[in-house]
């Protein structure tokens, strides 16, 4: 749900006023100006609002704004307005990107399909935030109760009993109470009953670990994701020793606490990224998942798809149930969200049962490709290629560096540094430097014999970061032939990946392995199979290819790159974005 453009702005100008300091004053008084619009007869409590004078007309507008949405997208957005006036650092410390409200009503009807008894069940979310959960949970069991008969004091009692959350931030933690307090109005006001604290402000990891929350019935939530730092990571693994692998992020303890935090039987609804699907430094919470729970839906939503307000990467909406004793399969059935379609079905995909790494497709083609490419996948290496990361890093290497080529005697020991802006986004290399850091460092002079991370053959390369602002996640290019021979080998900056080949004539030439990388489809299975806009080694390395031979083939066969790739993997009908494949980019 992209924000109104109107919204933005407004949001734009406000940000301009106040500081980080004034955030919680604004939300607060939003906050007020929407109860007194929507609920009117709701006493709310008396806030000190201290914001600049000169804010007023902003906020008025804004709060204009919210009042013409329902509860639910008002709670979304006035979050969302707290959030972005907060100091940076500190929102980005505590992941405060909110779910917006469609998803989180698709995430709680998948609960719904799976319990018959939803409104008895007792709800957690244990990074609550601006209510995303708990307040269309508080709706749903309203609705229900009121459609029941169930008296305004008993209602009130029902849902303080029954929902629960826990919140680091005070604001956020308010915030959501109210939010919960506005939907039960009515109630509130008729029996003159006051609704519990209903969310703890805290640490849910360290009220998890000393035992202070009780476990539900239903756990819903988008926990917040980070990369934990190397000075709180001793923390985290004395609490977590059993999914702490490498240096994991944030929201894999909350996976973690989540499957404590419901009774056996229990339901567990996860938004997160999706980079615990692969790689070694997830395995054990992939193993965890899979030994203590059955996995029933799994709900993909890709970065460019721009769901989040802020969030550069791909998520998944995780539903899985707590079992006693490992399932006997993993099948869950798979779900990618599509703008243009809504929920498309990927059908049922069977995970292993172990800590092997979730292979899931990412829509209707690659969900083909991916079955067949289980059956029979080719790899990098059987194309003949090895990936290795460039070697060079401007502010560690102490090798002297040059503009341009040296003449006389440095002339023989220097070779080009290749950075990954020379990797252009159509596929083409071009040896040309743009900043500063570039220009200084155009060669390199080699020690008398260290050659270390020279490459010597043609090769391809490809940019190893990405991000939502670049069209295509793989950008892969390959020089000019002769290039390397010609310099007397390259050195590549640490910010690109060099396949280098490793048969004397590589079963796919350099140009059609990089119009391979750069097509659409490839790119997809490669989000498919790790899940983050970072390229690795290893995600090269784990990447389904089609068989090299039959892609030969068909491409001297007339076919295009693009039907060649799908006809090698079987894949049925194209979609939406399929249908942009292919590259267009091409290689010298
Ligand atoms: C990604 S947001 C999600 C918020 C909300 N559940 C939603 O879906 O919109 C994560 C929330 O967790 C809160 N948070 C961060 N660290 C926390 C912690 N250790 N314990 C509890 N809450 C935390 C943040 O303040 C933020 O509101």
């Amino acid at each position: 749900m992209p924000a109104p453009v109107g919204f933005v702005r407004k949001l734009r100008a406000l940000q301009r006023i106040v500081r980080p300091a004034g955030a919680r004053a604004v939300a607060l008084a939003l906050l007020l100006k929407l109860a007194k619009k929507v609920a009117p007869e709701l006493s709310m409590p008396r806030y000190r609002c201290a914001y600049p004078k000169h804010a007023q007309k902003s906020i008025d507008s804004i709060a204009d704004f919210l009042a013409k949405h329902p509860l639910e997208e008002a709670a979304y957005f006035l979050s969302c307005v707290y959030a972005v006036l907060c100091d940076p650092t500190e929102r980005r410390e505590l992941a405060m990107y909110f779910t917006p409200p469609k998803l989180a009503r698709h995430i709680i009807e998948g609960v719904q399909l799976q319990t018959s008894t939803f409104c008895e069940q007792r709800f957690l979310d244990p990074a609550c935030g601006g209510a995303a959960f708990l307040l269309p949970v508080a709706t749903i069991l309203r609705d229900s109760l009121r459609k029941r008969g169930v008296p305004p004091r008993e209602l009130v009692r029902i849902v303080n009993r029954q929902i629960a959350g826990v919140e680091k931030d005070a604001t956020l933690a308010e915030l959501c109470r109210q939010f919960i307090r506005i939907a039960l109005a009515d109630e509130l006001t008729a029996c003159r009953q006051e609704l519990g604290e209903i969310v703890t402000i805290g640490d849910a990891l360290e009220c998890f670990t000393r035992k202070k929350l009780a476990p539900v019935n239903i756990l819903l939530c988008n926990p917040p994701y980070r990369k934990i730092s190397a000075n709180e990571l001793a923390w985290y693994r004395q609490r977590f020793p059993e999914v702490i692998a490498g240096q994991p992020n944030l929201y894999t303890m909350f996976m973690r606490a989540a499957s404590g935090l419901v009774v056996p039987g229990g339901l567990i609804a996860l938004l997160t990224p999706t980079s615990y699907f692969s790689g070694p430094t997830y395995e054990r919470i992939r193993a965890h998942y899979t030994r203590h729970c059955g996995i029933l839906r799994i709900d993909l939503i890709h970065e460019r798809d721009n769901l989040f307000l802020g969030v550069e990467h791909d998520v998944a909406a995780l539903l899985a149930r707590r079992r006693l004793t490992p399932a006997p399969r993993q099948a869950p059935a798979v779900f990618a969200w599509n703008e243009v379609g809504g929920w498309a079905s990927l059908g049922a995909v069977e995970l292993p049962r172990d800590e092997g790494p979730w292979h899931l497709p990412r829509d209707v083609t690659s969900a083909d490709a991916l079955v067949k490419s289980k059956r029979q996948c080719a790899s990098l290496q059987d194309y003949g290629y090895k990936a290795r990361v460039g070697v060079y890093v401007w502010n560690r290497d102490k090798r002297r560096v040059r503009k341009a080529r040296p003449k006389g005697r440095d002339r023989k020991i220097a070779v080009p540094v290749v950075w990954a802006t020379h990797i252009g986004q159509d596929g083409r290399f071009r040896f040309v430097s743009r900043t500063h850091k570039e220009k200084r460092a155009r060669f390199i002079l080699l020690r008398p014999g260290d050659r270390r991370g020279v490459i010597e053959r043609d090769c391809v390369l490809i940019q190893r970061t990405s991000s939502r602002a670049q069209r295509r996640r793989l950008v892969a290019a390959a020089p000019r032939r002769g290039f390397a021979k010609r310099h007397g080998g390259f050195v590549g900056e640490n910010h690109i990946i060099i396949l280098e080949p490793i048969l004397d004539r590589p079963l796919v030439p350099r140009h059609m392995l990089t119009r391979l990388l750069n097509s659409e489809f490839i790119r997809d299975l490669y989000s498919t199979t790790t899940g983050t806009t970072a390229v690795t080694t290893a995600g090269l390395r784990a990447l389904p290819l089609p068989d090299p031979r039959l892609l030969k083939e068909l491409v001297g066969r007339r076919h295009s790159l693009k039907q060649a790739i799908r006809t090698a993997f079987g894949a049925r009908t194209t979609n939406k974005h399929s249908n942009m494949d292919d590259a267009k980019a091409t290689a010298p």
